[in-house]
């Protein structure tokens, strides 16, 4: 580890880990060029991985942290009851360790992408025993190589109401309120070291229903630092709606507040939905650089997010293509980079927020 400090080191994740790469990491960086910063990065689909080497090469050039897009969902790893299947999983990961990238893992507990043989699991006791088998199989296998987890994703109702604050599903209808709980009790007992984050989306816009899931997210955070649970990020998804706005004020209030919390902020998940703005590219990449750096600037009123992590790297390969169509019939561009693997806009906004150290300050 010659030119890191301890600190830097487990700053970079590297302690522990037999990263090759090392000796490139390590290269003693005079202090004027370290600033606070975010590591950046992407989720990567393991189709696109494997198909094109243009992809590979993004995220050995441009990622400090890699989400494994859907390779940790219950759907990809739990295909049958009694058999984990790792195999994407692993090399996706494997690749990330192999080059000194973080990983953050997405994720242990959501109301979707779940096997169809979870809808035979009716009583408490059941769901409880498979949650518990999941979260402990999965962190047991990928203990120090993936340092962070959306442990639960999309708990708060889409449109909370004061009887029904958290949103319908699975986990919900089995085990009541209390799976929040479970799932972080089990995530910290299965891997002590790993940074727990309670992920969502619509956390941005300036509409009340919006402030009202902030408002819950603050309250189920409050409760369970009450009950001594570690949980030491929020995961903003920012799926940005082009034709919203950012709410600058909620989100520095909100930030603010998760920072007298002790908790800290990621981005997780982040693209803009394009199938409202203007046609012309040039025009459509302009809004959303400046939607990203309108938000980015909310966010980091107390200290930039510990991550900044796009949802996908080119728009040849995005989501928001598939469900979220424009009427003209134009391909989205939803992504950091275009159909081409060219730079846009939205990638010197985003890139500009980066660490300059790597590693987070
Ligand atoms: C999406 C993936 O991008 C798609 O490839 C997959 O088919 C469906 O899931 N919020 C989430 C992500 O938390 O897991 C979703 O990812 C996008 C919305």
């Amino acid at each position: 580890m010659t030119g890191l400090t301890r600190r830097e080191a487990v700053g970079l994740g590297l302690v522990g880990a037999a990263a090759p790469t090392l000796t490139a990491l390590a290269q003693p960086r005079p202090a004027s060029l370290e600033r606070p910063g975010s590591l950046i990065g992407f989720a990567s689909m393991i189709q696109d991985f494997r198909a094109d080497p243009r992809f590979r090469e993004m995220l050995l050039n441009q990622a400090d942290i890699i989400t494994p897009m859907n390779d940790l969902k219950w759907a990809q790893l739990r295909p049958k009851r009694d058999a984990f299947d790792f195999v994407d999983a692993d090399e996706a990961i494997a690749f990330a360790r192999a080059n000194g990238k973080r990983v953050h893992g997405h994720a242990l507990v959501w109301h979707d992408a779940l096997p169809g043989w979870t809808r035979a699991i009716v009583s408490r006791s059941e769901a409880e025993r498979e949650l518990e088998r999941h979260i402990e199989t999965v962190l047991a296998r990928y203990k120090g190589k993936v340092e962070s987890w959306d442990v639960v994703n999309e708990v708060i109702a889409h449109d909370p109401r004061p009887d029904a604050p958290m949103r319908q599903g699975f986990w919900l209808s089995r085990l009541g309120p209390g799976y929040v709980e479970t799932a972080f009790r089990l995530a910290s007992r299965a891997d002590p070291a790993a940074r727990l984050v309670i992920n969502d989306y619509d956390l941005e816009d300036p509409s009340p229903r919006t402030a009202n899931r902030r408002r819950i997210l603050l309250g189920m955070l409050r409760d369970l630092k009450a009950k001594g649970l570690p949980v030491h990020a929020v995961g903003m998804q920012a799926h940005l709606y082009g034709e919203r706005e950012i709410d600058r004020k909620g989100l520095e209030a909100f930030v603010g507040e998760l920072d007298r919390m002790g908790v800290d902020l990621m981005i997780t998940e982040l693209d803009v939905i394009d199938w409202q703005l203007p046609a012309k590219p040039d025009e459509r990449d302009a809004a959303a650089a400046k939607l990203v750096a309108t938000l980015l600037d909310a966010v980091s009123v107390t200290k930039p997010p510990q991550a900044i992590i796009s949802w996908g790297i080119s728009d040849r390969s995005s989501w928001i293509s598939e469900v979220f169509k424009r009427q003209d019939g134009l391909a989205n561009r939803p992504l950091p980079f275009d159909a081409e693997f060219r730079e846009k806009p939205v990638w010197r906004v985003i890139a500009s927020r980066r660490a300059r150290n790597g590693s987070r300050s």
